[in-house]
């Protein structure tokens, strides 16, 4: 099949072209993102790959589905970027990639946390000049704290297994409870509970219109002051301007996030030499207690290898009339 791939980066293209060897598919890649203006460079792909920041809206989906396209393929697990409802009403298919590396995301978010709580980053660019100076670095023991998790899914009950092994007392909120997270010793609680009693909140549900800003003004100034947030999974999840707010008042004691809700004009690319006009991440990365990083949880050898793989053979599957198992439930 030819495939059209948006959002290529020169590992997607070494790791793609890898997976394909076996498999013969026509791969086109591209740097840009897919939009409604570089829709028309996938003319005549049946199949087209996209990631994270890709905008499939009904727009785009029309151009594709006139121009041929019958398949989307996502190099990722959340498929919020992608208008599902219309894709199934234009008859394309929609793939995704649900089983890879979960311990990648999960031991970077516990990574984000230690780093925010240690100030592993400030105190690294202060040795670096020089300077060994201890103020201000003070963090506090996760030992014997109180960690809540919502969404215990996959990555949720991995990052939640690690942080037992700290010692931590594990919250959880999700409508459908795992006894793997019981076992844990885990206790599911109200969402209210949750942000009420816990040091560390870490957010691993997907974005849907009921998880869309799930941490907002509100919910902000319920939890425990100081507490730490940690944001793996996707940046519309929490109202950033509310916790630039509640940074500023000590209510939210740190702010640790790979994921941004406005990152699709920002991430994946070197912009150091632009001026950035985006003034709420030039105010979240100027506090000392937050961290961003540019939603690299999955970029582990082992992550990217998987999707790559499981990329290509859901396109054979689709080629060959297979049954497409990691096809997105319909709306
Ligand atoms: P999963 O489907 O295994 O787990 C998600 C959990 O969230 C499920 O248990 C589900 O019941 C729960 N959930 C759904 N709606 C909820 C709600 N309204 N309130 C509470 N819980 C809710 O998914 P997995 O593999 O653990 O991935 C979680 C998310 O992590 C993905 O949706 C994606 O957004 C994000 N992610 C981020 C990556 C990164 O590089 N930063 C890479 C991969 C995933």
């Amino acid at each position: 099949m030819k495939i059209a791939v948006y959002s290529t980066r020169r590992y997607d293209k070494t790791m793609l072209t890898e997976a394909n060897a076996g498999a013969g598919h026509e791969l086109r890649f591209m740097e840009d993102r897919l939009t409604s203006t570089s829709a028309v460079l996938a003319k005549d792909c049946e199949a087209v790959c996209v990631f994270v920041n890709d905008n499939v809206d009904a727009e785009v989906l029309g151009i594709l589905a006139m121009q041929g396209t019958r398949l989307i393929a996502t190099r990722s697990t959340g498929y919020n970027h992608i208008d599902a409802q219309a894709a199934q009403d234009m008859g394309i298919a929609v793939v995704r990639v649900t089983d890879y590396s979960p311990h990648s995301v999960a031991e970077f978010a516990v990574g984000l946390l230690l780093a925010v709580n240690r100030k592993i980053a400030r105190a690294s660019n202060r040795t670096r000049d020089g300077n060994f100076d201890l103020e201000g670095l003070m963090g506090f023991d996760l030992h014997g704290k109180t960690v809540g998790v919502i969404g215990t899914g996959k990555i949720g009950l991995i990052f939640a297994r690690i942080m037992a092994g700290f010692g931590c007392s594990l919250v959880g909120y999700d409508m459908f409870p795992s006894p793997a997270f019981e076992a844990l010793g885990g206790r599911y609680v109200s969402i209210d509970e949750l942000l009420r009693c816990s040091d560390v909140v870490s957010l691993h549900c997907p974005l849907t219109p009921e998880t869309h800003h799930i941490v907002d003004a509100a919910s902000l100034a319920r939890i425990k002051r100081g507490c730490i947030l940690v944001n793996t999974s996707r940046g519309g999840l929490v109202d950033t301007e509310c916790a630039i707010a509640a940074l500023k008042t000590g209510q939210l004691g740190g702010l640790a996030i790979d994921v941004y809700e406005q990152e699709a004009s920002l991430f994946f690319q070197d912009l150091s030499s632009t001026i950035i006009t985006d003034d709420v991440i030039q105010r979240l990365v100027a506090f000392p207690n937050v961290i961003v990083t540019g939603h690299q949880a999955f970029f582990t050898v082992e992550a990217i290898g998987q999707i790559m793989r499981t990329t290509i053979e859901s396109i054979t599957d689709f080629a060959l009339g297979r049954t497409l198992r990691n096809r997105i439930p319909a709306p």
